[in-house]
């Protein structure tokens, strides 16, 4: 699913005021004001939480259009970065040694006063050729012939992989090897996953931008969509069908030029025979060679072109520039340059290392219910079985901010981006800049394929998707430990001095959500190391785990593992607040007349306030069912809201799985 963030412009609101706090209002009293200003108290919680909770939700954020928490949450993140760059305008640089703040300053800038003509398609295409010497098709000049030199469309597919396009054709990621040993990295090849190419009239208009003669546009147009169709097709026809093997082995298989295509996106001559392969479809790659024989050499060239060009204009900030976009563009192109800046300037050493210590307290806590839950075993699993989960869990880490933590960051970020040169007089090429970020990316991501993963305090891992728009907590299986992007570490989200009401019911929720994740039956064989081993393997098909969430599947869902999550997750995060064993603060606080559980409750709600109405729900459940859904299933619940026994969210048996 792909939820909308914060689409307009708040130029200059919020500028000065996210700075400091005005002295009169507490903390608390900020953050209670943020969660009753959301609530539609004319709704009944025990019927429809969702609006009880949030119903205000999309009148309060039209302005700066904001439809989620996560939304909400981005956008504050983002303008105070914007702040930032804004003040970065006035910074003398020292022109010997380009500082990360230059850098930073130089890309957004770039961004910003980049023309509407220098930002367009062609632009991008006359910057990336399909191989060397080799143009595109309609490049070449008046009175000679395409192609120049032979045409290899695995030679071109290379050269736009160095950018990071890593789904076309086929798809190539590096990432750690889970499976044998995942401090270690290994290839996967597989078949794309992309979406299919629109209408020929808006593939026709598209080539005519870029440059295509008119008489050959219309055809080439539909050949195109015919090609895309095609792909489609093949790309379904085989099944999954993981297979672990060498790269000679892909190459004999296949006929794929493997090793060329590697020495290509490494810029240098490989022996990569041996090199481990992780292939997701075997049959489609050795379907591929033959399949685009059959078509015109300037209908594959003028593909690959058309994908990279979507590609491209897919980034943040190539459409069109306004400080607020450039900044998104910053934070998602740059994003460990952004991460750094931000924690410098506005977190601040002292106040990350309080709000590490308390989040990284709440997980602890989390892991000690969720240990005493795996005790109960209310699955039935052998004491062998419960005593690897165990260990697993114990072993879990929570990492706060992107960054390694247990090095000197800024040398760090300088080094990453050390190669990253952004040429003074270049400030108007924003494509250019891109397209250099893009490559110094990628090239930090492949080159993981040398080194070991490094796990533990220091853990680190670059994956090729740029940074989500919303920003969550995320599982990583191959470092056993959950990510925390710095956003979430902001009032009125979180603060380390704030009740623990508030710490515990939303920031924690997300974070027991992840560990719920990480005990999905697709990550149980994985173990605390993040290695994957032979235990509970096929946990799906355990009749005591079938039958556990078949309870969960009476109300229908598009998602029913996501649902284990979400109800998991709050009856976890319950119980650690309100459990016997809870260290957290039970007294009735001060500041407010409203219960403390039900507090704890419509702040907890807020992970889930986004507006149906606004957000294009495909086969996904609403936020307002996956909250009913975790509600209904809280015994609790129906006692703090005084819910009759016929209501919705009260019904008599709720499920338990874990
Ligand atoms: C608040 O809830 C009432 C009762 O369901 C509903 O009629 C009204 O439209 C809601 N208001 C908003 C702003 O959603
Ligand atoms: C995994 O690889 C690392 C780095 O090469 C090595 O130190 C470690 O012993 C290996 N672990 C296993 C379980 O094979
Ligand atoms: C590749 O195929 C040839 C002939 O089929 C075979 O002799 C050779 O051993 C194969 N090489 C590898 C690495 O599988
Ligand atoms: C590839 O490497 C050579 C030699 O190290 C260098 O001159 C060239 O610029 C590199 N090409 C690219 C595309 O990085
Ligand atoms: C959940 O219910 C749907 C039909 O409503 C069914 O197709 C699916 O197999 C069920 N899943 C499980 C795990 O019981």
């Amino acid at each position: 699913m792909k939820t909308i963030g914060c689409l307009l412009v708040l130029l200059g609101f919020a500028a000065g005021s996210t700075l400091t706090r005005a002295p009169d209002s507490s903390v608390n009293h900020q953050i209670l004001d943020y969660i009753q200003q959301h609530m539609n108290i004319s709704a009944d919680p025990c019927e429809n939480f969702h609006n009880f909770a949030s119903g205000r939700f999309q009148a309060v954020h039209q302005r700066d259009d904001c439809y989620s928490i996560h939304g909400a949450v981005e956008h504050k993140y983002n303008t105070r970065l914007q702040t930032l760059f804004e003040l970065l305008k006035d910074r003398i640089f020292d022109e010997e040694k380009p500082s990360i703040e230059e850098k930073v300053w130089r890309y957004y800038n770039a961004c910003l006063t980049t023309s509407e003509e220098s930002r367009s398609e062609k632009h991008y295409l006359e910057l990336v050729p399909p191989d060397e010497d080799l143009t595109w098709p309609q490049f070449a000049p008046k009175g000679t012939d395409w192609p120049q030199k032979p045409f290899r469309w695995l030679h071109t597919l290379a050269h736009l992989r160095r950018f990071g396009m890593e789904n076309s054709l086929i798809r190539m990621n590096v990432q750690p090897n889970v499976k044998k040993n995942s401090s270690k990295f290994q290839l996967v090849l597989d078949k794309p996953d992309v979406e299919r190419f629109e209408d020929v009239s808006s593939i026709h208009l598209l080539l005519l931008s870029l440059g295509v003669d008119k008489k050959k546009a219309p055809h080439m147009a539909s050949r195109l969509i015919q090609l895309d169709s095609d792909l489609h097709t093949l790309a379904e026809e085989y099944d999954e069908s993981r297979l672990d093997c060498t790269l000679a082995e892909v190459q004999n298989r296949t006929g794929l030029q493997l090793n060329t295509y590697l020495e290509i996106l490494f810029n240098r001559s490989l022996n990569a025979g041996l090199l481990p392969v992780e292939v997701g479809n075997m049959e489609y790659l050795e379907s591929l060679e033959e399949f685009l024989g059959t078509y015109h050499q300037q209908v594959v060239v003028s593909y690959l072109m058309v994908q990279f060009v979507r590609f491209v204009k897919g980034l943040d900030g190539s459409a069109s520039a306004d400080s607020f976009k450039c900044t998104t563009a910053v934070r998602s192109q740059l994003e460990l340059a952004s991460d750094f800046l931000y924690q410098e300037h506005y977190l601040g050493q002292e106040r990350l290392q309080k709000s590490t210590a308390e989040v990284q307290q709440i997980f602890k806590a989390v892991k000690g219910a969720f240990e005493v839950r795996l005790e109960q075993n209310h699955l039935q699993l052998t004491t062998d079985e419960i005593s690897a989960l165990k260990q697993k869990l114990q072993a879990m880490t929570l990492t706060v901010g992107l960054l390694p933590t247990n090095i000197d960051q800024r040398r760090f970020v300088t080094d990453f981006y050390g190669d990253l040169k952004l040429d003074r007089n270049q400030d108007t090429d924003f494509p250019r800049a891109q397209l250099k970020a893009l490559e110094l990316r990628t090239r930090r991501v492949l080159v993981q394929l040398n080194g070991a993963e490094i796990k533990g305090s220091g853990f680190f891992l670059l994956t090729d998707s740029l940074p989500e728009t919303n920003p969550e907590p995320q599982f990583q299986v191959s470092g056993n430990t959950v990510v925390l992007p710095y956003d979430f570490l902001q009032e009125p989200f979180f603060a380390p001095e704030s009740h623990d009401v508030f710490k515990v019911s939303l920031l924690g929720y997300m974070m027991a959500r992840q560990i719920m994740l990480s005990f999905k039956p697709h990550f149980l064989p994985f173990d605390a190391n993040g290695y994957y081993g032979e235990v509970l393997n096929s946990f799906d098909e355990r009749s005591s785990y079938v039958e556990a969430i078949s309870c969960l599947n009476r109300t229908s869902t598009y998602d029913l593992e996501q649902r284990l999550i979400d109800v998991e997750g709050l009856g976890l995060i319950y119980d650690v607040y309100f459990g016997q064993n809870s260290e957290f603060e039970q007294k009735q606080p001060d500041f407010t007349e409203l219960p403390l559980k039900k507090l704890f409750l419509l702040s907890f709600a807020q992970m889930f306030v986004g507006d149906e109405e606004f957000i294009v729900y495909s086969e996904v459940d609403s936020d307002k069912l996956r909250l009913s859904q975790a509600l209904s299933h809280l015994p609790a619940f129906g006692e703090i809201f005084s819910c009759s026994p016929a209501s919705l969210l009260n019904p008599a048996d709720e499920c338990r799985v874990w």
